[in-house]
């Protein structure tokens, strides 16, 4: 399918977003799943406690969103000027000043070093699930070129800080890590 057929007059970063997921897949265990399968899952792959994403295929600047335990979950590749950006962001600013990174101490500062997944920052992984009232943010949008939550208007930032509107906190860093070179285990 070309860029010019994106389904449901798409834009293309929607369509982007599709053809990323579509060439990514899910490996539980032992089992490799595709993403399609992942996006449907029953209930027993739902309740996996952790799961291995292959991030192999994705870009700098590309995201791909993996559904677990329930929620959506942003992989970002951050390129050079989104880390840049976000690292000099001072937590003064912020409306959320605790990083919400289930990594590290839960009182940690909201520092984007704090939050990325990797020391050079490149990689950004995130619950997809505003902290208003739940609904899921689009990415590459808002004010702050962040994520932006179209249900009441919550921006946030390129390290997912929340910036302006209702949401009270920072989008949550899951438990994650990098089992090999393009491997991430969430959970
Ligand atoms: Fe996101 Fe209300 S659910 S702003």
């Amino acid at each position: 399918m070309s860029q010019a057929e994106a389904p449901d007059g798409g834009n293309r970063r929607d369509f982007l977003y599709y053809a990323t997921a579509g060439a990514a897949t899910v490996a539980t265990g032992a089992a490799v799943w595709p993403l399609i399968s992942q996006m449907n899952p029953s209930a027993d792959v739902q309740a996996l406690s952790s799961i291995r994403v292959d991030v192999s295929s994705l870009d700098i600047g590309a995201q791909l969103t993996v559904k677990w335990q329930g929620k959506p979950v942003f992989l970002r590749r951050r390129t050079p000027e989104e880390i840049e950006e976000s690292r000099q962001t001072p937590v003064d600013e912020l409306p959320d000043k605790i990083a919400r990174n289930d990594n590290i101490d839960s009182a940690a500062p909201a520092t984007d070093e704090n939050r990325a997944l990797d020391e050079a920052g490149e990689w950004l992984v995130m619950i997809g699930v505003c902290t208003h009232l739940g609904c899921v943010p689009i990415g590459e949008a808002g004010d702050f070129g962040g994520w932006f939550c179209p249900c009441h208007g919550s921006h946030s930032d390129k390290s997912g800080r929340i910036r302006k509107g209702p949401a009270p906190e920072n989008l949550w860093i899951p438990v994650a890590q990098f089992v090999d070179e393009t491997t991430v285990q969430l959970g």
